[in-house]
């Protein structure tokens, strides 16, 4: 076919799009758009391209497998080349590849080996002997740059690799990367002294490893990933992916534990499945997996094409982060009254959920982002977070975007509002006359991890309220079943299965009770404190400030919420209604609770470093159920201090106080001690 006028304008914007994104990555270190964003003009030209080959140029971005290596940093030759991946968005396509393997080397099943695909930077390590003489980045897949003196700075790549016998030459391919929370701390730290904030952890370890001053490198968290070996001379390696990968970390570089070898396309899928559950929970970002044929024999015979390997896909999760507009900043009041903006947003795609709104947390984060009514923003989703505004491209701002100001009534019941000094938060005064406060209130109190009440969704809470037939808090529990099946969208049997669900949740826990009614500053962790401190509701009603106080874990800043909550004779009126209409729960004697470790219960950890496999909310988690308390620094009055890797002055700390030390098998251990004792 030949390509019409507007095929050939078409490539040629694109083309020219592209490779000003790729300069500002790759070069200035300065992205302007997402990735995805990125990926969806590629395939646009690529796909014009195969349509139309006339069209392609030497010059297109498609025709290369990088960027030029920023003048700066010296050219490094890699030996063997550094490759890409093709990639693979649904199962078809997986179906598509195993198929297409299987045919070319003519067997009926084939075994892949599967490993998480690293939102980092691809690096090649050279070491000679043992000794690592070159580092450098990727760049055109044949010359990268030299960042040899930065990459010396990672802690977790070894300078001289371990064992006996070790290669005379060996080229690493890995993935440099910043962990989630170093990258959240670094952002704080540059926050503070009042430096730009990075965008995301990878474009922070892309401007950390491309400095010229490794001192810099040296001061920004990295850490380093090996998935794979480029040339080598002088050594034998097994021959299959997962035994090299062994072989690696035998050397002593570190290799991820994630990964496994799994049969055939469906067995690939299940770990596509498997990973994208655990994504939001791992302490590093990634994009998606990577399958590669294990056998290194089948990897020859099936050989590359083009850019990238035809044994070894990457099958990517769906973008975290995309381009949208902000169409209004509404501002919602919650809970409390804290006054939230959100930013209206043009529905996009994202996290693989269609976002219409978005965040902004509070009126210093509108202004910190900058954040205008036509402004044109980055969003991300990710894992079930709430979707956010993350940054604002500014020269696609238009000359009428208008600046958020925050109200001074609330939209809702134009109560006053009023922002306490030091505080983020802008507040409406109107309490519970507020309906958008008692509303929340309501959902907080029906909510999976309080009162448990199924059915009570925001769309019914909004009826509820604004019908006036829950004015309370004890008024749910007086729903009749005509109100409720008056109501819109709700007919016979979906009224009559909430009032079921009303009634079921008043045989419910202390702890959750507590929790359900939504004082200020008591999250389910102090909840759970109280009931097990207090045992019964009676002891706690009566408790004053000290007595509070001398429950875990509770300050004066909770106990005078607590205080200022029961003080009110509505909270205790509606409180005794409750009660009256059968809402119960088990009494205990101030104990600890069933499923806590006699060595762990009332004992005091701190968690310092990363942990092989337990997050660090996980791991406080589990201590908690155990019934121990987890805090920020090493005191006398310290326990246990749990190590991982990379920990710093809390361990120092914890030798110099002679603190018992537990690495994460020992704390599981422990934990596990006793479990269940009453
Ligand atoms: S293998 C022979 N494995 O993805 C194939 N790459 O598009 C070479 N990446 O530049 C790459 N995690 O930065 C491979 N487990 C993994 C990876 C991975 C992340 C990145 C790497 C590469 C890009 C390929």
């Amino acid at each position: 076919m030949i390509a019409g006028e507007d095929d050939a304008r078409r490539a040629s914007v694109l083309r020219d799009a592209l490779n000003q994104h790729n300069h500002r990555y790759y070069v200035l270190n300065q992205p302007t758009i997402p990735d995805a964003e990125y990926d969806k003009l590629f395939r646009e030209l690529q796909a014009l391209e195969t349509q139309f080959p006339s069209l392609v140029t030497t010059d297109s971005p498609t025709q290369r497998v990088g960027a030029a290596p920023a003048s700066s940093l010296a050219p490094a030759q890699h030996r063997a080349p550094m490759l890409s991946l093709n990639n693979a968005f649904d199962d078809d396509d997986i179906f598509a590849f195993d198929k297409r393997i299987r045919e070319a080397l003519d067997v009926a099943q084939v075994d892949y080996y599967c490993e998480l695909k690293f939102d980092g930077l691809a690096v090649n390590l050279t070491y000679e002997n043992g000794m690592l003489v070159c580092g450098s980045t990727r760049g055109d897949g044949k010359t990268g740059e030299d960042v040899t003196a930065n990459l010396r700075t990672i802690k977790s790549i070894p300078l001289r690799l371990a064992g006996a016998i070790v290669p005379d030459l060996l080229e690493v391919r890995g993935e440099v990367l910043m962990f989630k929370q170093d990258f959240i701390n670094m952002n704080r730290r540059q926050r503070e002294a009042n430096e730009k904030e990075f965008v995301n952890p990878r474009n922070a370890a892309a401007g950390a490893l491309r400095q010229l001053d490794s001192s810099m490198t040296a001061s920004r968290p990295l850490r380093f990933f090996a998935y794979g070996i480029g040339d080598r001379v002088g050594a034998e390696f097994p021959t299959t992916h997962d035994s090299q990968l062994q072989q690696l970390a035998e050397l002593a570089l570190p290799v991820n534990t994630m990964g496994r070898v799994c049969r055939g396309a469906d067995g690939v899928l299940e770990f596509y499945r498997e990973i994208g559950t655990a994504r939001a929970t791992l302490p590093y970002e990634i994009d998606g997996v990577v399958y590669k044929v294990n056998r290194v024999d089948f990897q020859s015979q099936l050989g590359f094409v083009s850019r990238a390997p035809r044994f070894a896909i990457a099958h990517k999760f769906p973008a975290e982060e995309a381009l949208t507009q902000v169409l209004g900043i509404d501002v919602q009041v919650g809970r409390t009254g804290a006054l939230t903006p959100v930013a209206r947003l043009k529905p996009v795609f994202v996290g693989g959920v269609t976002v219409t709104n978005a965040t902004l947390h509070n009126e210093d984060e509108v202004r910190r982002k900058d954040v205008r009514v036509g402004d044109t923003v980055t969003v991300r989703r990710a894992g079930d977070v709430i979707p956010e505004v993350v940054s604002v491209l500014v020269e696609r701002r238009p000359d009428d975007a208008k600046e958020f100001v925050m109200p001074r009534n609330c939209p809702v019941c134009g109560s006053h509002v009023t922002r306490v000094e030091g505080e983020a938060a802008s507040r409406c005064g109107g309490g519970l006359i507020c309906s958008a406060q008692r509303k929340q209130a309501i959902l907080h109190f029906a909510s999976r991890r309080a009162m448990d009440i199924e059915g009570l969704g925001d769309k019914l809470v909004d009826q509820l309220v604004d019908g006036g037939l829950i004015n309370s808090l004890a008024d749910i529990f007086a729903l009749k079943l005509d109100q409720v099946a008056g109501l819109e969208r709700m007919g016979d049997k979906s009224a009559a299965n909430l009032l079921d669900g009303i009634n079921k949740s008043k045989q419910t826990t202390l702890q959750r009770f507590i929790y359900a009614l939504g004082i200020r500053n008591v999250g389910e962790a102090t909840a759970r404190d109280l009931a097990r401190y207090f045992g019964g509701l009676e002891a706690l009603l009566g408790a004053d400030l000290q007595a509070l106080q001398a429950a875990p874990d509770v300050g004066p800043v909770v106990a005078q919420a607590i205080v200022d909550f029961l003080v009110e004779p509505h909270n205790r009126n509606v409180i005794d209604a409750m009660r009256a209409v059968g809402v119960m729960w088990q009494e205990t004697e101030p104990a600890i609770e069933a499923g806590a470790s006699a060595s762990a219960s009332g004992k005091t950890f701190v968690l310092t470093g990363t942990l092989p496999n337990l997050s660090r909310d996980d791991a406080k988690a589990l201590i908690e159920t155990a019934g121990g308390k987890v805090v920020g620094s090493v005191s006398k009055k310290t326990d246990y201090v749990v190590v991982g890797e990379d920990a710093g002055s809390k361990l120092e700390k914890a030798n110099e106080l002679g603190i018992k030390i537990l690495d994460e098998t020992g704390l599981i251990a422990l934990l596990k001690e006793n479990e269940g004792i009453e």
